[in-house]
């Protein structure tokens, strides 16, 4: 299949509303329509046909069990796709929707079981990007989408990003240029009296707390975890470059010595991804992608996803990458910097 591809300037331009038109009727046929999202980009398909999200799942080679998001864009949607809105829920959307927020509630029976991944709870997100809700709205339906990669790549954050990996295997691409947050939702479990964070992203747990009051908030580590998973996705390898990648934390001595001493001792070709005060004081025959300066963390988030694919197209063999502080964002962004790295991989 050839991927048609369309750039959208400005979403009240004419060209904007007749590519929306096309895209969204596109999804309404069955198609899979990629877009943007202020998180990352989205691989979109009609969330009531159990076939359309089905070709989500073959396309990405995405297992079974994973579930998506359903991405809605007015009131009505959410009434159709959960079973009541617990007061939790509640004060979490009206605070932090439209964004990058997604919250799971118990599932109503219009909610195929593929789009669930067979669980009885949906994720839902209503996204601020206004192509996204541009699109949700004109197709009329939920869209489920999870992050347009292929399965173990990291999400895309531009749709160049997007061509790498599925160009010929989807009906459209939208261009909507690069995403603000650069990492996917904060997802929260709702179902139960108290709200877990099964995912962090740029809604921090903190900012949760101060919507719904302290104490009020799980967080449930995966990784560390022997429980049945609640995010089933957060089982899966994921974010990681093709070669190995090592954390570094440059402001331990001993650790920073044992970067210089590898760097100068191998014969593979290395990469780092830092801050641009770290790449300053690396030797000029290793390739440094800066993520942004020590200060501007948010920054380096939305950069994480695209420095990784640099390093692929590269082909470098051997990556470090430098820890920024576990706190805000930098939660979300240490969480995908450990699960890139794997196990064992810490200087
Ligand atoms: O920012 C985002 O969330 C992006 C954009 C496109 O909205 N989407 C995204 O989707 O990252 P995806 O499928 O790559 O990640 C969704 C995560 C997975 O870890 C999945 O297991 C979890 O949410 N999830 C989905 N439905 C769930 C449910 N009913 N219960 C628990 N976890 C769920
Ligand atoms: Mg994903």
């Amino acid at each position: 299949m050839k991927t048609k591809y369309y750039k959208i300037q400005d979403i009240n331009s004419s060209e904007a509303q007749a590519i929306i038109t096309e895209t969204a009727l596109a999804l309404r046929t069955g198609e899979l329509v990629a877009f943007p999202t202020e998180t990352v980009y989205g691989l979109g398909a009609n969330g009531f046909e159990a076939a359309a999200v089905a070709k989500i799942f073959a396309t990405k080679g995405r297992p079974g069990d994973n579930p998506l998001i359903l991405h809605i864009a007015k009131q009505s949607m959410l009434a159709e796709i959960v079973q009541g809105v617990n007061v939790r829920a509640e004060l979490l959307m009206e605070a932090f929707w439209p964004g990058p927020l997604t919250i799971v509630l118990p599932k109503s029976a219009a909610v195929p079981s593929v789009t669930s991944g067979g669980l009885a709870t949906v994720a839902v997100r209503w996204p601020a990007s206004l192509i996204a809700q541009a699109l949700i709205l004109a197709s009329g339906v939920p869209i489920a989408a999870p992050s347009a990669n292929t399965s173990g790549r990291p999400s895309p954050t531009s749709a160049a990003a997007v061509l790498e990996d599925l160009d010929g295997k989807i009906a459209y691409v939208i261009d909507g240029g690069d995403c603000a947050v650069g990492l996917e939702s904060t997802v929260v479990d709702c179902t139960g009296s108290i709200p877990i964070v099964l995912r962090p992203g740029s809604v921090t747990q903190e900012m949760i707390e101060a919507v719904l009051g302290e104490a009020s908030l799980q967080s449930f580590d995966l990784e560390n975890s022997v429980d049945v998973p609640r995010a089933p996705g957060m089982k899966y390898r994921h974010y990681a470059p093709r070669s190995p990648l090592v954390l570094v934390d440059v402001n331990d001595e001993n650790q920073w010595l044992e970067l210089q001493r590898q760097l100068n001792d191998t014969s593979k070709s290395i990469g780092f991804i830092g801050s641009k005060e770290s790449c300053d004081k690396l030797p000029e025959n290793i390739f440094c992608f800066v993520l942004a300066k020590k200060q501007e963390i948010d920054r380096a988030a939305a950069n994480l996803f695209k420095a990784i694919r640099k390093m692929d197209e590269l082909n470098i063999e051997l990556i470090f990458a430098e820890t920024w502080p576990d706190v805000g964002i930098g939660t979300a962004l240490m969480n995908r910097l450990r699960k890139a790295a794997g196990n064992s991989n810490i200087l």
